[in-house]
């Protein structure tokens, strides 16, 4: 038996109950995990909702760092005893132990700390895909203005440093001048406060008129017809994420008028879909963590129990940087 946190039914926060669950061996493709520390995300509130559908009961996190305690029939490139992290389907992350599948699970680098480990895997590799290969035509040059949507959130404080050290010219937004101060000390080349600014406006006098090649936006509702207005022509609208609600249904004549735009609308599991296309990811993550060119800044640290407060505080906007839970 060990702890794990379960759902029992969708909705808010107080649905996240501790209880005792049994583990069983890995199958085949599969390992055991004991975790030392597991990553928070936003995706794990789309869960938590309903948002994403999931069959009850359900535990829920994407994302951990911790000990290898055995592996399946099949498993070459893990052994029991190996430091390793991870951001994986199906959810389960909370929790002390867990059987899961192989495949996205990666030796850790013995410079890089379990809590360091749980906390950047998903949002890393979210924006190894995001600034590497998710581009517009032409691809992105140093030099080149990108706009980035709550820029001084866990993906958003990854993605400020991974695009400086690309020399990239990040536009970073974000809901206070305190988050914007912050997400400048990353690397943001400039930031707006889109709480008290018009940010199509700030994006246009930054840009001398000729807006993004790309605006990365993991808000949703909120902040997608404004984003369009960033774009110069062919632009790409790369929607990733949903933090203020889903973006309703849109024309796509209307990108004709705006500059004969592109949109995508991307998820990291598409990017991690084979063992190879995961481990080339994390290699290019843990090297430029590797480098100090992205330090991965953990601002909230909770005991596994008190996940529901976790949530609170993210759906909240009250978290900074990246939040782990210590099982
Ligand atoms: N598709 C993918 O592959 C993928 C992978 C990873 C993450 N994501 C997405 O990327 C986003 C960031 O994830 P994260 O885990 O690093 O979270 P996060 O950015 O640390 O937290 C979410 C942030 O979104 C901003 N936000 C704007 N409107 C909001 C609202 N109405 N309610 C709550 N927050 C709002 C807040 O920052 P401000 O106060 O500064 O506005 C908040 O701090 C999420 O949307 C997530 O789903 C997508």
């Amino acid at each position: 038996m060990t702890k794990a946190i379960r759902i029992h039914a969708a909705g808010g926060p107080e649905q996240l109950v501790l209880e005792d669950v049994e583990v069983g061996q890995p199958g085949p493709g599969e390992i055991r995990i004991r975790h030392h520390a597991i990553g928070l995300n936003y995706i794990d509130v789309y869960f938590r909702t309903g948002a994403y559908p999931l069959q009850y009961p359900a535990a829920l996190g994407m994302e951990g760092a911790g000990i290898v305690e055995a592996v399946g029939e099949g498993v070459t490139h893990l052994k029991a005893g190996d430091r390793a992290a991870y951001a994986s389907h199906p959810p389960g992350a909370y929790s002390e132990v867990r059987v899961m599948p192989a495949k996205c699970v990666c030796r850790l680098p013995d410079a890089i700390s379990f809590e360091t480990g749980a906390a950047m895997m998903l949002k890393g590799l979210t924006v190894q895909y995001l600034l590497k290969k998710t581009l517009p035509v032409g691809g992105l040059q140093a030099g080149d203005f990108v706009l980035f949507h709550a820029a001084a959130g866990g993906v958003g404080l990854i993605a400020c440093q991974w695009a400086r050290a690309l020399g990239l010219q990040l536009i970073g937004t974000a809901g206070s001048d305190a988050k914007c101060a912050l997400a400048r000390e990353h690397g943001a080349a400039h930031t707006i406060n889109y709480a008290s600014e018009d940010f199509v406006a700030r994006v246009k006098e930054i840009t001398g008129g000729k807006g993004v090649k790309v605006v990365y936006d993991s808000v949703g509702k909120d902040t997608w017809d404004k984003s369009l207005d960033c774009l110069s022509p062919f632009g790409l609208m790369a929607s990733f994420g949903a933090s203020s609600g889903p973006v309703a249904p849109f024309a796509p004549a209307a990108l004709a008028g705006k500059g004969s735009l592109y949109v995508t609308r991307q998820t990291l599991f598409t990017h991690l879909a084979t063992r190879e296309s995961t481990q080339a990811m994390a290699d290019d993550l843990f090297a430029v963590v590797a480098s100090g060119q992205v330090k991965i800044r953990i601002d909230q640290r909770y005991p596994m129990a008190e996940v529901a407060q976790a949530h609170r505080d993210l759906e909240a906007r009250k978290t900074t940087g990246c939040t782990i839970l210590l099982p």
